[in-house]
């Protein structure tokens, strides 16, 4: 039988979600709401059909919290750009394997800057993506929409590729990372399938209830994740 091991349920607020006319004010917020992490969505109007913020933005409201930065690239390509968001504040950067041209160099290009590495699979990506990069990689994340707003449906068929990434992984010490559509209702499949790091936007910003949400939707993961456990 599989072991799962019931690792900390890690949840990355969104600010994809918040408000950007007070963007420093609703990351405190998150902040004392008890996320764990911030988590930041580069999109260059390019390898996604939305355009958000870039360095210089990640630069200023990285004084609003000690909080890690958790910086999800949707930009093509990614290289140029990873020294600035380095020197802006992130603490981890999450590429897409789809962005390319050469993940392998991205990833070696990220932890030379002193980064945590993650890759993203967008939803018709297979896990084989990502075989030959596995042991430079401190998370995998797996998109549970496709990659480009807020607010979208989750994508139950990700749920097989979690078990199969749990299952490559093995004993590696890697995260699993899931991103979008996570909430109450869907956040208990992904734990249990085998994430532990929740991105949530509008599951944590909708309603205005910030530490309800993030303590809801905390809470159903870790029942799912502790129901799943088995040794
Ligand atoms: C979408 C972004 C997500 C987005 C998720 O491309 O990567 O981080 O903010 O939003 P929700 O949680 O509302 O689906
Ligand atoms: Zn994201």
């Amino acid at each position: 039988m599989t072991q799962v091991i019931a690792q900390d349920i890690v949840i990355a607020a969104s600010i994809l979600s918040a408000d950007f006319s007070k963007l420093g004010e609703e990351i405190r917020a998150v902040d004392e709401a008890g996320c764990d992490w911030i988590h930041i969505d580069i999109m260059d109007g390019h390898f996604v059909p939305n355009i958000t913020m870039g360095p210089n933005v990640v630069r200023a409201i990285r004084p609003h919290t000690k909080k890690p930065f958790d910086v999800h690239l949707m930009i093509a390509s990614c290289d140029p750009y990873l020294a600035d968001f380095a020197e802006a504040g992130a603490d981890m950067v999450t590429v897409h394997a789809e962005a390319g041209p050469h993940l392998d160099r991205s990833i070696q290009l990220i932890r030379h800057l002193g980064m945590k590495a993650g890759v993203a699979l967008t939803p018709s990506t297979p896990e084989s993506a990502i075989e030959y990069v596995l042991d430079k990689l401190d998370r995998v994340l797996v998109m549970t929409v496709n990659p480009g707003f807020g607010g979208q449906s989750f994508i139950p068929a990700q749920l097989d590729k979690i078990c199969a990434i749990r299952n490559m992984i093995g004993d590696r010490p890697i995260q699993i990372e899931v991103d979008g559509g996570i909430h109450v209702k869907t956040a208990p499949l992904v734990a249990e399938a085998g994430a532990n790091v929740l991105v949530s936007g509008s599951g944590v910003f909708d309603g205005g209830d910030y530490a309800g949400n993030i303590k809801a939707i905390r809470d159903a993961a870790m029942v799912a994740r502790a129901a799943g456990a088995v040794t």
